[in-house]
């Protein structure tokens, strides 16, 4: 059982080199897709974190069989024996994450049948699964809400069906996929999000023998088949991750190396960390990500969906950014409830204010609304210690990278959550020379 509490000293650059594995959110979509298989498949560079434990407990719970492969990091995932699982199973397995929802679609094609639980996941908005229910209704399942969770029934094979999404969801649009790739005939999605972590599930259904087309704004056609294989797949690398550990470099003045840390999916944020002030140099293994050594510089940022720049990246930039010499402004459209992180910042002496006005010039769902979605960040301001609780996995982030930049130590408690994405924290953390000890 990983410690909860950590003491952190602040003061000290990170310097060192740290390696990025499988993007969380692509890793744990693809594991639901070998469901999919009539023959095993098998995952390169799987990153050991709890949300990859969670989705492995839920594919034992249907009967998936999960070996761990010669190399680090790889899983073989045998589907050949899959069955419905106990409720109760479902619900052990599941903990806080969303992840059972994507397995409606498989579960559908193949058994007939699917059961969710009451969905975690961060505490950042509602976060409703109203755009996965209709989906799976206009495919032909049938929905019934139950004291217990939502269970789901397929009388029949699932048809292909055109689907228009009222927002570019991540989820949904994954949902679509794993769905259509083997329901009857042609399904044309609208609207659909195209995230690389979406590209590269892409990728593996097509090495399954999906046939799925990415066409201009924002539509995808899949045409449904009979049959679908197990695949061999490497991980696309976590994006979010190596922004995590660029916003430290900055906000801690230190110079980190992402191994496995790649350009073309990064490019929205290496534009924005070049205008911070930020250095990054591009290698062929990796990116190099170090503070300038003069002032940061304030930036205005709109989160989007891909290709603008990801809510995921904004927590830890929002540290660098208490940092900048000037007024910076984050506009956060995808979640209507992303800045509880600031609260600690604004404790341990950040002057950051929250508005419910839409700052930006982005068409935001947030707008006229009693959501508290934009932050202006007034620095640069000279953090101090304090006793902080982490919320949520990236605010978690974001609340340890604040105490590493800190005067004096500080406790930060509930920090388990931060193992939901982020493989070997505290080994990366002493690897870039930080000072800290955890509680046992
Ligand atoms: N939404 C709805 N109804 C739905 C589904 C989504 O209203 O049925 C709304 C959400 O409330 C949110 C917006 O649509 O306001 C976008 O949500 P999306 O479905 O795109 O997010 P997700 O699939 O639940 C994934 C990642 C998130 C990441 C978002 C956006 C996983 C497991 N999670 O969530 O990652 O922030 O896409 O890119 O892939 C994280 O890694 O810390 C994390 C939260």
């Amino acid at each position: 059982m990983a410690a909860d509490t950590i003491t952190i000293t602040g003061g000290t650059p990170l310097n060192g080199s740290v390696r990025v594995r499988g993007a969380k959110n692509l890793v744990t979509k693809a594991m639901v897709a070998a469901l999919l298989g009539e023959t095993p498949s098998t995952l390169r560079d799987v990153p050991k974190i709890s949300d990859v434990r969670v989705v492995r407990g839920l594919l034992g719970a249907h009967g998936v069989k999960i070996t761990d492969g010669d190399e680090d990091g790889e899983l073989i995932l045998d589907p050949s024996a899959v069955e419905s699982a106990h409720f109760a199973e479902i619900n052990a397995h599941a903990g806080s994450s969303r992840i059972p929802i994507l397995f409606c679609g498989p579960l559908l094609h193949r058994l007939g049948e699917a059961f969710i639980p009451d969905l975690g996941g961060c505490r950042i908005g509602d976060r409703p699964i109203d755009f996965h229910l209709d989906v799976l209704r206009q495919f032909g399942a049938i929905v019934e809400k139950l004291p217990s969770g939502i269970r789901l029934s397929a009388p029949q094979r699932l048809r292909g069906t055109k689907v228009e999404l009222p927002y570019p969801s991540v989820g949904a649009t994954e949902q679509v996929l794993l769905t259509a790739v083997r329901a009857q005939g042609t399904t044309e999605l609208r609207g659909a999000a195209i995230e690389p972590e979406i590209m590269d599930l892409i990728n593996i259904l097509q090495k399954m023998g999906a046939v799925i087309s990415v066409d201009t704004d924002r539509v995808i056609r899949i045409e449904g088949v009979d049959r679908l294989e197990g695949y061999t797949h490497r991980a696309l690398f976590d994006r979010n991750e190596a922004a995590s550990w660029a916003a430290a470099a900055l906000a801690t003045e230190g110079d980190i190396f992402v191994a496995g840390a790649k350009q073309a999916e990064m490019g929205t944020f290496l534009n924005v960390f070049r205008k911070v002030g930020g250095v990054f140099e591009i290698q062929d293994d990796g990116i190099r990500f170090r503070h300038p050594g003069t002032p940061l510089n304030p930036v205005i940022i709109e989160t989007d969906v891909h290709p603008g720049f990801m809510t995921d990246w904004q927590q830890p930039l929002v540290v660098a950014l208490t940092k900048a010499t000037g007024v910076s402004i984050v506009h956060e459209t995808v979640y209507e409830q992303r800045f509880g992180f600031v609260d600690a910042l604004i404790e341990m002496g950040a002057t950051i204010q929250v508005h419910r006005e839409c700052l930006g010039s982005q068409a935001c769902r947030f707008g006229q609304r009693n959501f508290q979605h934009s932050a202006v960040i007034s620095g640069p301001s000279a953090l101090r210690a304090a006793d902080i609780a982490v919320p949520d996995l990236r605010g978690g982030f974001s609340h340890v990278v604040a105490a590493l930049s800190a005067e004096g130590a500080s406790r930060v408690s509930n920090v388990g959550i931060i193992s939901r994405g982020y493989e070997n924290f505290f080994e990366k953390l002493t690897a870039l020379g930080a000072n800290f000890t955890l509680e046992a």
